[in-house]
């Protein structure tokens, strides 16, 4: 699929149209990289977060395991803390590791992504320089217009500048003198190439300085970590088994794009797989394999997802294997796609790590990073993070397979997944365009709509009243009386509701005893309706939405 600006600009104004997902701070004119929920997507990312939890922990016990594992195995779940103490960081290698390269603009001010500026070299009239952009629909049309405007050319002479080689990444130029920046007027603003580090930084206490600072954590794993023998201890697992957190992250992302896809604050949904270090592999295929399905069985089109393995000099500092889960989003490249998830095989880096000190790979081995007095740079907590196999008398530190999803690009994805322009024609007979979220019934914001056929007949408001106070107790339910009934099968379809339910004349008994207490039950996707006993609503609905992995 080649990038379409216009589904996704569609899709955006959809979530904001519908309380999907809102600009932050919007009244006082947005705040970069940071988004808000409306009531639609807030119900939509809690359905999401909560199918995860119910997957990944509570329906996974040992007595209760998955096909294909490769021995029993238990999960369970933490909340840590968003500020940790700064040595976890240090430790970690995010202090001195987690960082983009950034390039400023001396004119402009403005700071962008080294990786993220493209350009190309133009000459006109003798004079050579290589333009430069950080994006838009088409690459080149955008650096025409910078180079036409630094030429002084109108557009009719843009035959008149000559073009050399490809569009390439900035960091393929070794002198900044002949680059025009992506919004300068002169050569040679941009700096040369500088580190800097994506963690938020904050102050623990009423003193702001070197010695409380802290940070707001960039990823959810290291809590999993630090809790290791917390969990083992109070909980009386077995290696294997996994830990799993839902939280808040935060990067202070030099370039946040693509609706909430790059954001600077998000949510992650992690897990830490502790395994015996000879059945990693095997673990790490179960989990790549895993984690890939469950995408596919809520619904994701197959043919807009990957399961990428990382090339060898993609790999983070701690990673022997990774492979990310890659959907192709509307704002992607055509044969491109953006990741959902990483399924990284982080051998012992984390347990040892915060044993021993920070590690640094040196050829096959990771050894602890010495200072210059050769004591460990960032020295470790100093305890036992070893697991004693009471079976086998065996006493190893684990090795760990993280599943790693962002729930904000996971919304992101069923969000435009779920988007469809469909020609349909209506219930009056007549042809008309409908914009319908088939969202997956597991994840949909509201399950089913209840509809009176006429607010200003008492009988049915009160028997629709009625309807929804039984199914209330199950599910999530939409009540509706306002408008003709096809405008409101249309705000359900826009909203992704499964299923409307519409109390009309027959169910009163109106028109027989045959009909009285039956209901239309609409099914939002074939917009078919049949007649159903109110006294089987429920059930018929359970089955429907297939609430036999969560509804307990
Ligand atoms: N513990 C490993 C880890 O954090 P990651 O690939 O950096 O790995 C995991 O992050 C997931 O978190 C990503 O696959 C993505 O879904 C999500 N994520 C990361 N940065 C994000 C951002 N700036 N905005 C939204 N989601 C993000």
């Amino acid at each position: 699929m080649a990038r379409d600006n216009s589904l996704m600009d569609a899709i955006v104004a959809l979530c904001k149209r519908r309380g999907f997902v809102f600009q932050s701070s919007e009244i006082y004119g947005g705040f970069s990289g940071l988004w808000d929920y409306g009531p639609l997507g807030v119900e939509l990312k809690r359905n999401i977060k909560e199918t995860w939890w119910r997957d990944m922990i509570t329906t996974h016990d040992e007595l209760d395991q998955p096909e294909g594992a490769p021995r029993r195995f238990q999960m369970v779940g933490i909340e840590s803390s968003v500020i940790m103490h700064p040595r976890v960081w240090k430790t970690s290698g995010h202090y001195d590791l987690f960082h983009d390269e950034m390039v400023d603009c001396r004119e402009t001010n403005k700071r962008y992504r080294y990786d993220h500026v493209k350009g190309r070299w133009v000459t006109h009239e003798g004079r050579r320089l290589f333009v430069t952009t950080v994006g838009g629909d088409d690459l080149q049309a955008a650096l025409q217009e910078r180079a036409l405007r630094f030429f002084g050319l109108k557009n009719k002479y843009a035959d008149k500048l000559e073009w050399d080689g490809e569009i390439v990444d900035l960091p393929t130029v070794r002198d900044h003198t002949e680059v025009l920046g992506p919004d300068a007027k002169e050569l040679g603003s941009l700096t040369e190439p500088r580190e800097f580090n994506l963690m938020f930084e904050t102050h623990v206490g009423a003193m702001r300085n070197d010695d409380n600072k802290a940070f707001l954590r960039p990823e959810t794993a290291q809590g999993m970590f630090v809790n290791f023998k917390n969990v083992v201890d109070s909980n009386r697992v077995k290696v294997p088994f996994g830990i799993a957190q839902q939280g808040k992250s935060f990067r202070n992302e030099i370039t946040p794009r693509n609706f909430t896809f790059r954001s600077r604050e998000f949510e992650q949904m992690e897990m830490e797989f502790f395994c015996h270090p000879e059945e990693s592999f095997k673990w790490y295929t179960y989990w790549r394999d895993r984690r890939f399905k469950w995408y596919t069985d809520l619904g994701i089109d197959a043919s807009k997802l990957i399961l990428r393995d990382h090339e060898q000099d993609e790999l983070s500092h701690y990673s022997v294997g990774t492979a990310d889960v890659e959907y192709a989003f509307p704002f992607c490249e055509k044969g491109e796609f953006g990741e959902l998830e990483g399924i990284a095989h982080r051998g012992d880096f984390d347990l040892r790590s915060h044993m021993e000190g920070k590690l640094v790979r040196e050829g096959d081995e990771l050894v602890v990073e010495k200072d210059a007095e050769g004591n460990p740079k960032y020295p470790g907590s100093g305890k036992d993070l070893t697991f004693f196999d009471d079976e086998t008398k065996d006493r190893f530190v684990p090795h760990v397979i993280e599943p790693a999803a962002g729930a904000d690009r996971t919304v992101l994805a069923f969000i435009c997944n779920a988007y469809h322009e469909e020609s349909i024609t209506n219930e009056k007979g007549k042809e008309e365009m409908r914009v319908v979220m088939k969202f997956h019934p597991r994840i949909a914001p509201y399950k089913v709509g209840v509809f009176p056929l006429l607010k200003n007949k008492p009988e049915l408001v009160a028997k629709a009243r009625e309807v929804c106070n039984l199914l209330r107790p199950h599910m999530a339910v939409f009540y509706d009386e306002g408008g003709a009934i096809g405008r409101r099968y249309r705000r359900q379809d826009e909203a992704g509701t499964p299923y409307g339910v519409t109390i009309d004349f027959d169910t009163l008994g109106e028109n027989g005893d045959e009909s009285k207490d039956t209901i239309t039950l609409r099914d939002r996707d074939t917009m078919e309706q049949k007649r159903v006993k109110i006294s089987e609503l429920a059930t018929i609905l359970h089955e429907k939405i297939d609430f036999k992995h969560w509804a307990q």
